[in-house]
């Protein structure tokens, strides 16, 4: 395989892997008004149809967590095998020796993994994160910046934890759902609700 990779998604949270330092050879996405352009100074190379034509390790940069395991099972269903996938860690986060981190997972600067946690495959992790001993993520998680996770804390697939949010110890965010920013979860947060406020309770968006 060629060295850099190939970002799926010329977003923003593309922008913010190439700020990384990450070798990057060019970048797909379907909006065909940004095919030759630069983005982030890399290069929009073509459609995600384009991914079979090229043999770059593979990161799908799309924010959201539905959208991105939408976009991960349609690379899946274009033949497109999870080996493919890199893992990226930017230079100034620190994952504990006992710590683990699946494939097409991105953990941004600054971030913090300290004992026995297990962060899933196609997870995202914004820069200044804390996630501490015995935390899941599970896969297509996301936490944006400034999250704080007590220990034994699960984070649901595809669910969503807005910025500066903290977990209490042992909760479980469900699949799905989403915390707002600045939210503290005392208690478990039930699959696909939307949760926030201090302690954080439903949000009438759920009715
Ligand atoms: C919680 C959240 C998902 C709700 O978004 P939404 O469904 O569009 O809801 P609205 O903005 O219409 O707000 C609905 C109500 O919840 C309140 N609300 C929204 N976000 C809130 C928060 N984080 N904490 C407390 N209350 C919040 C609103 O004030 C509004 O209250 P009202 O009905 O009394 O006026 C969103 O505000 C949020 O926090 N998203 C995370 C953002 C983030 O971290 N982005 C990172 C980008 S990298």
């Amino acid at each position: 395989m060629s060295g850099g990779l190939l970002l799926v998604g010329a977003s923003g949270l593309a922008r913010e892997v190439i700020a990384t330092g990450v070798e990057v050879a060019g970048i797909l996405d379907d909006d065909a008004s940004l095919h030759g352009t630069l983005v982030g100074g890399a290069p929009v190379v073509g459609a995600m149809d384009a991914v079979l034509a090229r043999e770059e390790r593979l990161l799908v940069c799309v924010g959201p967590s539905r959208r991105r395991r939408d976009v991960v099972a349609r690379l899946r269903a274009l033949g497109v095998a999870e080996e493919r996938y890199a893992t990226v860690v930017a230079r100034s986060a620190r994952i504990g020796d006992s710590s683990t981190v699946g494939a097409g997972s991105i953990l941004l600067d600054g971030v913090v993994v300290t004992a026995d946690a297990r962060i899933g495959d196609h997870v995202v992790v914004m820069p200044n994160c804390t996630v501490t001993h015995d935390d899941v993520l599970e896969d297509f998680a996301t936490l944006a910046a400034g999250v704080a996770l007590g220990g034994g804390v699960t984070i649901g697939e595809a669910s969503y934890v807005g910025m500066n949010a903290t977990v209490r110890q042992g909760v479980r965010v469900g699949a799905e759902a989403t915390v707002g920013m600045a939210a503290a979860v005392v208690r478990d947060v039930p699959e696909g609700q939307t949760w926030a406020g201090v302690p954080a309770r439903a949000l009438e968006v759920n009715a």
